[in-house]
């Protein structure tokens, strides 16, 4: 079956703030991660079906549902789960807050790697624990960036934490950390009993032909030291129904961390595990092959447009994601790149400094759209630069 990435639905006229009715009618969004095309129709049938039938009762995660996850981790890696060790969450933040609040302290804080995620830095805000920075360094290569582990300061770093939340691959970066990297971070996560929590969402994303591996696959002993974070909501684009899964493979930790989430009472929406369900089935792989094309196809005109048009300007090249990272410290922009080219290009990218103090300078563009929408927001950056 051929699948079309080239029109995207209209949702300026929904009523409630999304993507596209944040910023004012004349502003392109770019910003935040979710991508402008349809979920694929298997997950849109399931969700008709469960509508039609006209009741929207509780309900709850089943057996069936875990099994599904660990064949679908057994499937894409073969790495072999157990379906007792899955445990289904609100969504893969609320996953982790919750993994912080049972392995941190006021001693004992979260290690993160700098630029990331913006909700990485509220946990520390969330659960009232210490942050601990291990900031990835930057080198460029004509106007290529990239960025590195400094293995000095992440073994400093480490001893101070309880739990090391890892993004692989890594939002905004676009990163797969190499087996090699995550061995060693591994390694020091271990030797000082901190938890690896791995933030895998991205995981389905895969550029050109990059691979993944999970971290816990990686050996039984690290398995046993980490929790494994997978939605379907990134790959197929349905972010909105809220539903994840913490893989736990050693059941003390699974334990502690299950009941933290009965605690809260984190119910999962039924829509979401319907959505989950079909999208981890395999129903919908035809449509994330070519979605994967399409995407990677996005990153390298973004690249090109890059450097063959804003000299001044550079660019990760990602590995996974629809997210690109934007270095314009050399553009004469004064103040904030996000704020400057809101108002002077109508285009709203993601800020820099919400992935941390060294994201000042930056922005994050999502390149999760269609071609014609990604040049026009191209067009317009370049327009707008000094
Ligand atoms: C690395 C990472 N983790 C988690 C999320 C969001 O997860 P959820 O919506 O399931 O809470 C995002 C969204 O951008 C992300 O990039």
């Amino acid at each position: 079956m051929k699948y079309s990435f080239y029109a995207t639905p209209n949702r300026r006229n929904l009523n409630i703030l999304n993507k596209w009715t944040y910023y004012p009618k004349d502003v392109l969004p770019m910003w935040v991660a979710d991508m402008d095309f349809p979920a694929p129709i298997p997950i849109l049938n399931e969700l008709h079906r469960v509508v039609d039938q006209g009741v929207l009762g509780y309900e709850i995660p089943s057996k069936s549902l875990s099994e599904t996850v660990a064949a679908r981790m057994d499937h894409l890696y073969q790495w072999k789960v157990r379906p007792e060790s899955v445990v289904t969450v609100t969504g893969i933040v609320s996953g982790f807050n919750v993994a912080a609040r049972v392995f941190c302290s006021l001693k004992k804080g979260v290690l993160i790697q700098t630029p990331v995620f913006n909700e990485f830095h509220e946990v520390k805000n969330n659960i009232g624990i210490p942050q601990i920075d291990v900031p990835l360094v930057k080198s460029v290569d004509g106007n290529i960036l990239h960025y590195e582990i400094d293995w000095d300061v992440f073994r400093k770093q480490v001893k101070k934490a309880g739990m090391f939340l890892l993004c692989n691959p890594h939002n905004p970066l676009g990163i797969i950390f190499s087996h090699k990297d995550l061995l060693r971070m591994a390694e020091f996560c271990i030797e000082n009993g901190v938890v690896i929590v791995s933030d895998e969402i991205h995981s389905e994303l895969l550029l050109g032909g990059n691979q993944f591996t999970p971290m816990a696959k990686l050996s039984p002993e690290i398995a046993k030291h980490t929790i494994t974070l997978v939605s379907p909501s990134k790959t197929f684009n349905v972010p909105g129904l809220f539903c994840g899964f913490a893989i736990i493979q050693n059941k003390e930790l699974r334990e502690r961390y299950k009941k933290e989430v009965e605690h809260l009472r984190l119910h999962v929406n039924s829509m979401g595990l319907h959505a989950a369900q079909v999208a981890f089935s395999g129903q919908c792989d035809g449509w994330l092959r070519e979605l994967r094309r399409y995407l990677t196809a996005n990153r390298d005109f973004l690249v090109k447009y890059i450097t063959e048009n804003m000299p001044n300007v550079r660019t990760t090249i990602s590995e996974a994601t629809y997210l690109g990272w934007l270095d314009f410290t050399r553009t004469g922009i004064k103040g904030s790149p996000y704020k400057y080219l809101i108002k002077n290009a109508k285009v709203a990218l993601s800020e820099g400094k919400i992935f941390g103090s060294d994201g000042k300078g930056h922005t994050r563009i999502n390149f999760g759209t269609s071609r014609k929408i990604l040049k026009q927001g191209l067009d317009r950056i370049r327009r707008a630069l000094p």
